[in-house]
Formats: C-alpha cells, sequence, structure tokens
C-alpha cells in the first residue's frame, strides 16, 4: 500500500514512521510513505501557498492552485483510491474506517493549517474527511500521523503472531482485557490464577469476559455499534 501525504511541515512527519512497526513495515515492503511539501506547488517564488481568506476574518487559507496543481500531477501516476482531508470537522476516525483503508491501494492525505483550505478543493477533489478526535490541533500533520500508524499495521503482512490485531482494542467492539507480566506477585497484588492454569480455554474465557466487563464499564457506547 501507498500512503501519500501533502503537507507544508513534511519535518514533523519522518521520525513516526522510522521505529517499531512502521518501520518493519516499510522495510518489508508492505507500506511506502511518500511526504510531498506542498510549497513545491506554490503560486509564486515567494513559497506562497495560502492567503487571506474572502469575507475577511482571521487566518489564511490553503489556495486552490497549488492543491489542484499537485493533486493532478500526483495522479499522472495513477488515481488514488481515496482522497482525504484531515481535518477537526470530518467524520470521527475509528478501528472500522481503519480497517477499511488498510485494504486500499493507494491513498492521499491533505494536511490543513491555519484555517483549512479552499472550499472547492474539498467539493472537486476530495473524497474523504476524517477527523481523529474532539479538539484541534495546530496543523493536520500528527493526525495524519495517526492514521498511518493505525492503518499501517493493518496492512496484511505486517503484524505477525506476536502482534496480531485480532486481539487489538476496539477490534471486535470490546476493549482489551487487562494483561499481566513476571513477577506473579507485585506489592501483594496477584496475577489472577487463572492466567497460570496453563489452560488455553480457561484462558480464553476469562479474558473474554474481562473485555466484556472492561466495555460495559469504560465504554458502553462501543457495544452497541454494529
Ligand atoms: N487538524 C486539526 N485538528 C484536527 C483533528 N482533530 N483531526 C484531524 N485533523 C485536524
Amino acid at each position: 500500500m501507498t500512503i501519500e501525504i501533502l503537507t507544508v511541515l513534511p519535518e514533523l512527519l519522518t521520525s513516526p514512521f522510522e521505529h517499531s512497526i512502521m518501520k518493519r513495515a516499510q522495510e518489508r515492503g508492505h507500506l511506502n510513505i511518500k511526504l510531498h511539501q506542498l510549497r513545491k506547488w506554490a503560486i509564486n517564488k515567494h513559497g506562497q501557498v495560502d492567503d487571506y481568506q474572502y469575507g475577511g476574518g482571521a487566518g489564511m487559507v490553503i489556495m486552490c492552485e497549488p492543491l489542484a496543481n499537485a493533486i493532478d500531477e500526483l495522479q499522472q501516476e495513477g488515481k488514488f483510491d481515496e482522497i482525504i482531508f484531515v481535518t477537526p470537522d470530518g467524520k470521527t476516525f475509528d478501528q472500522k474506517d481503519a480497517n477499511t483503508l488498510s485494504l486500499k491501494n493507494r491513498i492521499l492525505l491533505i494536511c490543513g493549517h491555519y484555517k483549512g483550505i479552499d472550499q472547492r478543493i474539498r467539493d472537486i477533489y476530495v473524497t474523504q474527511e476524517i477527523s481523529i478526535g474532539d479538539y484541534v490541533l495546530s496543523g493536520g500533520e500528527l493526525a495524519a500521523a495517526v492514521i498511518v500508524d493505525a492503518v499501517g499495521r493493518l496492512i496484511p503482512g505486517v503484524l505477525n503472531d506476536e502482534t496480531s490485531a485480532l486481539t487489538d482494542s476496539f477490534q471486535d467492539n470490546l476493549l482489551a482485557p487487562p494483561v499481566y507480566s513476571r513477577p506473579a506477585n507485585f506489592r501483594d497484588l496477584e496475577v489472577p490464577p487463572v492466567l497460570l492454569t496453563g489452560d488455553p480455554k480457561k484462558v480464553d474465557v476469562w479474558r473474554q469476559e474481562q473485555a466484556l466487563q472492561r466495555t460495559k464499564q469504560r465504554r458502553p457506547d462501543i457495544l452497541k455499534k454494529d
């Protein structure tokens, strides 16, 4: 899968993908991340990509031309399966969206800044608008990093048995159960005895119960989801 990111701050997006699972996904050829500096398509030699908004008001808007020219040029190599604008007024991203996106071939994430991007780019090019939560970040880059990480780890072949996504929180509309490691007794707190029985069926039943209980207590809203 190829994920391309259009941004005025590509520097913000290098480190998050250079470690751990994202690093391995790229090394093994499952994930190709391409960062594009939007200023490459600036309207003048000063690197301008934004301008004041019509109607007045504080905050700059990323202009149509740089974005349209960038997308058109990138699509000469082939169409994107999705062109996603990362924005606080988009649909709130969840595990189901991550699963769906992980099956695409090539997607583009557009990071906004300031007051956002000209509405006409959203009308003409954008196929999905995604928010990572009900709070406002300084720009779309950190949100894009979250989306790439959540999607990238789900690409078939990226995770092995040890890191399998099947037992992740949210994967089956349940939070993950509690986990324990050595020692069996820590400050008088014992590991639940069932985990020491060596009986995988009993352990599975316990984990399922714990996941359900935790979800009922903490996130009853996700139990109702399809
Ligand atoms: N850009 C700024 N805030 C954002 C958010 N919460 N989600 C996605 N993009 C954003």
